[in-house]
């Protein structure tokens, strides 16, 4: 049974009233600096004031266009009797950020949480889109748990060339690929890229971004629907106005996270991840959400719930379609609809409406069964994420048996090591490299300390004389992630992770690896004492970050198997006005 809410008494006053209500002086002098913006009088009142939190900039692209969103949220608040205070918050760009945008997740989540605590804020809208930009606000909102509200962005339209759909991300790694394989020129790439991003919005596929939007939508964060409408539907801005007035009555109510948050909700969302085909990115952001929450989480309960639910969604890197398409077909709603039908949903978990999730699903129908599939004809039957265990990932390592060769699935192959990302960018093209197909590419030293940010590398391209003979999958196994628009057999976030001192770390050329995904299986065929040998006698790398934020992260970064979360940011801290400084 989920959760019963039963919404606060209204009126009451309101943690902004800390700030503005009253007379004395500190009520003066935090009223009158407002009031420089030409505010009225009587928007100190007492009603909710509510935070936009834009993941706005213009190096975050996918986020370009949440200005013009922020002014439909606004025009919500005040038609429902809110103050509306727009907040520019730290926007981790996936583009740009380097050494990756996953590293500065964490250090989003943070920033975000003190710029909610320490300001007047009731409530908050969570403007979000690009990979990193929902989880990190989701997190913050966790931790701090004052009422709050995703609105995404909204995918780019499809891309097309040469009368073929282009995929974000997907036919990036697909044209180099065959670039590399001498079946496409250089200038055709050039001319691919133009296609690729014809509008607004966040990737198209079921990448991280529309991953993370959907699972917002299915934790219960986001209005139904939310998800899949393309960025420039004029429907896309109807639900920020929506959005913006249902904020100001979450506020009345005091419906917080934490009461939507529950395990019910994770494990919807993780039902739903495995319908949608989504990213393994989804995996270490709701371990790490849940870490906010306090909901124990782990990695097991992933593969637990995900291992029956079968994959329906036909979008880009598991399927065929896009973004654009599955909006047309119905979206998100139709797919928690059919895990309802199917009895993989809790019914009764509780969403930002105020209404249970089945409430809002039930009534919807599917118009595209070729973009939603019938049950009886899914993309795959098991769709979640495998979690393997063994004796080279203890703590666990993911696959994402949707996006991988089911040939490969049952693979015994010859290590080639990669000792980190350098030293595979520099072997990787040798021709006089030791690599056949049949070989297990290990790439070391990517995961959360090492990297350092845990990057998406471990998709990493096959050599160019594997793919010359037309092959395209390869067993491959690091302690990084993939982009959720990546596909192939890809053994991730392996853990404990090499920097870490996990068994990845010594793994040599030539030994034996064994993946079963079936039984959940990753083995490094050396006996237990050779193992404990090489453990003793490695070394952890030298040239740490001696300062500055890459110190605190590597500092204090969490493996993988729990979110890869900074371990003095777990938990809940609410949301105390504290002192005031005047
Ligand atoms: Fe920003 Fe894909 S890179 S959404």
């Amino acid at each position: 049974m989920g959760k019963r809410f039963t919404p606060a008494p209204w009126p009451r006053r309101l943690r902004s009233q800390e700030w503005y209500g009253g007379t004395s002086r500190d009520a003066i002098y935090h009223r009158g600096w407002m009031k420089n913006q030409g505010w009225p009088h009587d928007l100190f009142d007492g009603r909710p004031v509510i935070g936009i939190l834009n993941t706005w900039s213009d190096l975050t692209p996918c986020n370009g266009h949440l200005r013009e969103l922020a002014e439909k949220v606004k025009a919500g608040i005040w038609e429902a009797g809110g103050f509306p205070v727009e907040v520019p918050v730290f926007s981790a760009s996936e583009n740009t950020f380097r050494p990756t945008a996953m590293m500065f997740r964490n250090l989003a989540a943070l920033a975000i949480e003190e710029t909610i605590r320490g300001q007047p804020m009731d409530g908050a809208v969570l403007l979000v889109g690009c990979d990193k930009t929902t989880p990190s606000l989701l997190m913050a909102a966790a931790s701090t748990d004052i009422p709050s509200i995703i609105v995404t962005g909204g995918p780019m339209l499809n891309g097309y060339f040469r009368g073929e759909r282009v995929g974000s991300g997907t036919h990036l790694w697909k044209f180099s690929e065959a670039v590399k394989a001498g079946e496409m020129t250089q200038e055709e790439f050039l001319e691919a890229e133009a296609s690729m991003s014809r509008s607004s919005g966040t990737c198209n596929t079921m990448g991280t971004a529309s991953t993370m939007a959907s699972m917002a939508e299915a934790l219960g964060m986001a209005l139904s629907g939310n998800a899949a409408i393309p960025a420039v539907d004029s429907r896309r801005r109807v639900i920020a106005q929506l959005s913006g007035r249902r904020i100001v009555q979450m506020v009345k109510d005091d419906l917080k996270p934490s009461d939507i948050l529950t395990k019910l909700a994770f494990e919807n969302a993780i039902r739903t991840n495995g319908a949608i085909g989504g990213s393994t990115n989804a995996v270490v952001h709701l371990l790490a959400l849940a870490g906010r929450v306090g909901v124990d989480l782990t990695l097991d309960d992933w593969d637990r719930c995900g291992r029956d639910v079968k994959t329906i969604v036909n979008l880009m890197p598991s399927g065929q379609y896009l973004m654009e398409e599955f909006f047309y077909a119905g979206g998100l709603p139709v797919v928690i609809k059919r895990l309802g039908e199917a009895g993989q949903l809790h019914k009764d978990a509780l969403t930002v409406s105020g209404a249970t999730i089945w409430d809002e699903v039930k009534d919807v129908v599917n118009w595209n069964e070729d973009v939603i599939l019938p049950a009886d004809r899914p993309l795959t039957d098991q769709g979640g994420i495998a979690v393997l265990r063994g004796n080279l990932a203890p703590k666990g390592a993911v696959l994402k048996p949707s996006a991988a060769s089911p040939h490969l699935l049952v693979h015994r192959g010859r290590a080639v090591v990669f000792e980190d990302i350098d030293d595979y960018k520099r072997k990787i093209e040798d021709e006089a490299l030791d690599i056949d197909e049949t070989c297990v590419m290990v790439l070391k030293n990517c995961g959360p300390k090492g990297y350092p940010g845990m990057a998406e590398v471990g998709n990493m391209g096959l050599p160019p004389k594997v793919l010359k003979k037309g092959i395209t999958d390869m067993v491959r196994i690091s302690d990084a992630r993939m982009s959720g628009t990546a596909y192939g057999t890809v053994v991730l976030h392996t853990s404990p992770e090499a920097a870490a001192g996990g068994p990845l770390a010594v793994v040599r050329d030539g030994d034996m690896i064994e993946l079963d995904v079936p039984n959940r299986r990753l083995h490094l065929e050396i006996s237990d004492a050779e193992l404990a040998a090489r453990l003793a006698a490695w070394q952890p790398l030298p040239d740490r970050p001696a300062s500055g934020y890459a110190w605190l992260h590597q500092a204090h970064v969490m493996g993988a198997d729990t979110g890869a979360d900074l371990d003095f940011l777990r938990g809940c801290r609410g949301n105390p006005v504290g002192k005031d400084s005047h």
